[in-house]
C-alpha cells in the first residue's frame, strides 16, 4: 500500500492487487481538492500533464490545479475536444506531442482529468509516451469512475473499429471524486448507472437488491453514491486482480456488452440515438431474457433487470430506440465482426439469474439470430 495521503473522513480505499503494479483507488467527495497531497504520497517528485477536454476544463480544471499547487506540483494543461473522436490517431500524436514538448520524464505523470474519452486517450499517451509514463485517473463520469479508469484498458479508436489500439496500462492512482458527478447531465449519470447495476447482475445479487431500494439516493448523490462506486470499484478490482489481461473471468465485465456493441454499431455510434451505457441497460436486458429463453435463468430476473433498469430512466428494449428501425441482419453482421467469435459459435456472458454470470463460449448463432429477430417483432 501507498504512504497514506490525507484524507477526508468518508474517503473509501480499495487496492487492486496487482504487485509491483498495485493502486490504490479513492472514493470519497471533495476529493479534488486534495489530489496534490495524494499524487504526492504516491509520486512525490513528479511533474504533472493534465490532460482534460474543453467541458471539463471549464468545470473541474480549476480545483485540480489549485489542488496541484498547493503542493508545488508544477502541471501543464492539454486541452482536447469533448467526444468519442478525440480517440484518433491525430488526437494521440497531438497529445503525445505536447507531453514531449513539455520535457516530462517517465517518472513524470498524466492526469487524466475526465470520462471515458479522456481517460482512454491520455492512459494511452502515457503507456507509449518515452516507453511509458506515471499515469493517475481522475474520473468525472460515472461511467468513468466503476468502470473505464479502473482496471488499465487505455487506447484509441482505428478506421477498422472502436478500442482496436491500445495497451493495458495500469494506473498509478485513482482518485473518484463523487462530488464531481453533480455536474452530470441526467442522461449521462443514468447511462452509468447501467454498468453499476451490471456489478449487481455478475456475482453480487445482494448489491442488486441494495440499488432496487436505494436507486434514488444514488442519483440524489451523498453517500449512497459513495456506497455504489466503492462497491462496483471493489468488484472491477477483484476480477482485475484474478485476471488482468482477460484470459478468463475479466470477459464477466462484457455482460450485456455484445448486444450492446452490436446496437451501437448499428446506430453508427450515434450518441443522439444511443449511448454506450443505454446500450448496456436494453444489452443486460437481453442477456437476462436469452438466458431465461435457453432454460438457464428464471423468466422473473429479467422482469426485476428491466423494472429496474427501467425505474432508472434507461431504454430497455430495442424498440426504445430512437430513429429508424433496426434489422436482425443488421445487428448479426456487428455481433460476427465482434472479436469473440470462433467458428460460427458465440461467446456471450450468460447468467443462471441475477448475480450468476458465466461465460459461454459454445452460443450457436442461428439461436442469437432468431432471438434477435423475435425481439425486433415484439
Ligand atoms: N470495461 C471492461 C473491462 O475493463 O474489462
Amino acid at each position: 500500500m501507498n504512504q497514506q495521503a490525507n484524507v477526508t473522513s468518508t474517503a473509501k480505499t480499495i487496492h487492486v492487487a496487482l504487485g509491483e503494479r498495485g493502486y490504490d483507488i479513492v472514493i470519497g467527495a471533495g476529493l479534488i481538492a486534495q489530489a496534490g497531497a495524494h499524487l504526492r504520497a504516491v509520486l512525490p517528485r513528479a511533474r504533472a500533464a493534465i490532460v482534460t477536454d474543453e467541458n471539463l476544463a471549464g468545470l473541474h480544471l480549476p480545483a485540480l490545479q489549485e489542488a496541484l499547487a498547493q503542493e508545488a506540483i508544477e502541471a501543464t494543461v492539454i486541452t482536447i475536444p469533448a467526444g468519442e473522436a478525440s480517440k484518433s490517431f491525430e488526437r494521440l500524436q497531438d497529445v503525445v506531442g505536447q507531453l514531449l514538448d513539455a520535457r516530462l520524464e517517465r517518472n513524470d505523470v498524466v492526469i487524466a482529468l475526465g470520462g471515458g474519452v479522456v481517460g482512454d486517450l491520455a492512459g494511452f499517451a502515457a503507456a507509449i509516451t518515452r516507453r511509458g509514463m506515471q499515469l493517475m485517473q481522475v474520473p468525472t463520469s460515472l461511467l468513468a469512475q466503476v468502470d473505464s479508469s479502473v482496471g488499465g484498458k487505455t487506447g484509441i479508436n482505428a478506421p477498422q473499429g472502436k478500442n482496436l489500439v491500445g495497451a493495458f496500462f495500469q494506473p498509478r492512482l485513482v482518485l473518484a471524486d463523487t462530488d464531481l458527478l453533480a455536474t452530470l447531465p441526467r442522461r449521462e449519470f443514468a447511462a452509468g448507472y447501467a454498468e453499476v447495476v451490471k456489478y449487481g447482475l455478475i456475482d453480487r445479487p445482494d448489491f442488486f437488491t441494495w440499488l432496487e431500494d436505494n436507486r434514488e439516493a444514488v442519483f440524489a448523490g451523498g453517500e449512497a453514491s459513495i456506497h455504489a462506486v466503492t462497491e462496483c470499484c471493489q468488484a472491477k478490482a477483484a476480477i482485475i486482480a484474478a485476471d488482468e489481461r482477460e484470459a478468463g473471468r475479466r470477459a464477466l465485465l462484457n455482460l450485456g456488452h455484445t448486444f450492446a456493441h452490436a446496437l451501437e454499431g448499428a446506430c453508427g455510434y450515434d450518441a443522439a440515438r444511443l449511448v454506450h451505457g443505454e446500450a448496456v441497460a436494453i444489452g443486460l436486458v437481453l442477456a437476462h431474457r436469452f438466458s431465461a429463453e435457453l432454460g438457464l435463468a428464471p423468466h422473473d430476473d429479467t422482469e426485476r433487470v428491466q423494472a429496474h433498469l427501467s425505474r432508472a430512466g434507461l431504454p430497455v428494449a430495442i424498440s426504445a430506440i430512437p430513429g429508424p428501425p433496426l434489422a436482425a441482419a443488421q445487428l448479426m453482421h456487428h455481433i460476427g465482426q465482434d472479436k469473440k467469435v470462433t467458428s460460427g459459435r458465440l461467446t456471450f456472458v450468460l447468467t443462471k439469474g441475477i448475480g450468476r454470470a458465466f461465460i459461454a463460449d459454445d452460443v450457436d448463432e442461428g439461436t442469437v439470430r432468431q432471438f434477435l429477430q423475435h425481439q425486433l417483432e415484439t
